[in-house]
């Protein structure tokens, strides 16, 4: 069968048609929206590299949680900036770290109708920047597995969910969940940011985040943007130490990794829409350059059709503007 029998344009006639057709919805419940909480803010401030995104002081964090709800985007993701960094990065396993503070917060107030998650790493809170402690330059593995085990736990006693571990160190998955499970937190999940990419996408939540390495770059324990089995290797080795779920990041440059780790396992799979990706939109939608909202719904369709069951993204803070939009 072939034209003239066959004539594609037939269920594409109409806007019923279309949408009764259309294989990829994007739900609210499905996405993840990114939080920074700034311990020494007391207003809330622009991210200059990230248009119409906030550093939030502690005390709004309620009403970002309010943001997602009356959404119904079910999850937020923490980021902490501390007031201080030092050497050992004291401030991301502190009973009274930014994190712990926003964390016991939020609880208290929406119990369980809200989901917590938070970013494990050290590169926030670690005077150089990096996700690792140094020792003579090196980034040593095996002693950050220690304090990345110690600020999940932190994270759980003060009501975290899910711990996301995002360091890229081997092993990372397998001593949080052990150290979790030691201190009796064996319901508090771990999404792992299993194939992590050593991505120039990541710039815009450094500015964010101050997080930038101030030294060198972060391509030893971050992925080669070249690896194809070494990012299924990752996830794989993540969900044999125990990952609830895992990440592939940044999306839209890597869908085709996506697409291959949503065919090989069988756990969710989440998708981080990274800084870059949101800076680039805004960026060309405040020059006029490009329909905004049909852009963020092409961008996160492709992200869904590629294989993400969860998308982390700056644009679930408006969803609402660009759900609907065909
Ligand atoms: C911390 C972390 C980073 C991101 C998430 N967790 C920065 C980095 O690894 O340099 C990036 C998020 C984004 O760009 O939106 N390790
Ligand atoms: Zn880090």
């Amino acid at each position: 069968m072939s034209f003239p029998n066959v004539r594609m344009r037939r269920l594409r006639r109409t806007e019923a048609m279309r949408t009764m057709l259309n294989q990829i919805r994007i739900q609210p419940s499905n996405l993840i929206y990114p939080v920074f909480v700034d311990e020494a803010l007391s207003e809330p401030e622009h991210i200059t590299a990230m248009p119409g995104y906030f550093r939030c002081p502690l005390d709004q964090v309620i009403q970002e949680g309010q943001t997602a709800l009356e959404q119904g985007i079910k999850s937020i993701l923490l980021f902490g900036i501390p007031a201080e960094k030092n050497e050992s990065g004291s401030g991301a396993y502190a009973k009274d770290g930014i994190i712990q503070q926003a964390t016991r917060k939020l609880k208290d107030h929406f119990k369980d109708e809200l989901i917590i998650m938070a970013d494990v790493c050290l590169c926030e809170y670690i005077n150089h920047g990096h996700c690792g402690i140094i020792k003579d330059g090196d980034i040593q593995n095996d002693k950050t597995l220690e304090l990345l085990g110690k600020t999940a736990v932190s994270q759980a006693a003060a009501g975290v969910d899910i711990v996301a571990p995002s360091a890229m160190m081997d092993g990372q998955v397998g001593a949080i969940r052990e150290a979790l499970d030691e201190a009796d937190f064996d319901q508090t999940a771990i999404l792992a940011y299993s194939a992590k990419y050593a991505s120039s996408f990541f710039g815009p939540f450094r500015e964010a985040a101050d997080s930038a390495p101030r030294f060198g770059n972060r391509k030893t324990y971050q992925m080669n943007p070249g690896g194809v089995k070494e990012a299924l290797r990752e996830i794989e080795l993540d969900i044999n130490e125990g990952a609830d779920m895992v990440m592939v990041k940044p999306a839209l440059a890597y869908l085709d990794i996506l697409s291959l780790a949503k065919t090989t396992f069988d756990v969710p799979i989440v998708a981080y829409n990274t800084s870059g990706e949101y800076s680039l939109v805004r960026a060309a939608a405040l020059n006029g350059w490009v329909d905004e909202q049909a852009v963020i719904h092409e961008i996160l369709t492709s992200i869904k059709r590629a294989g993400a069951d969860m998308i982390i993204t700056y644009h679930a803070k408006n969803v609402n503007a660009w759900l609907n939009y065909t």
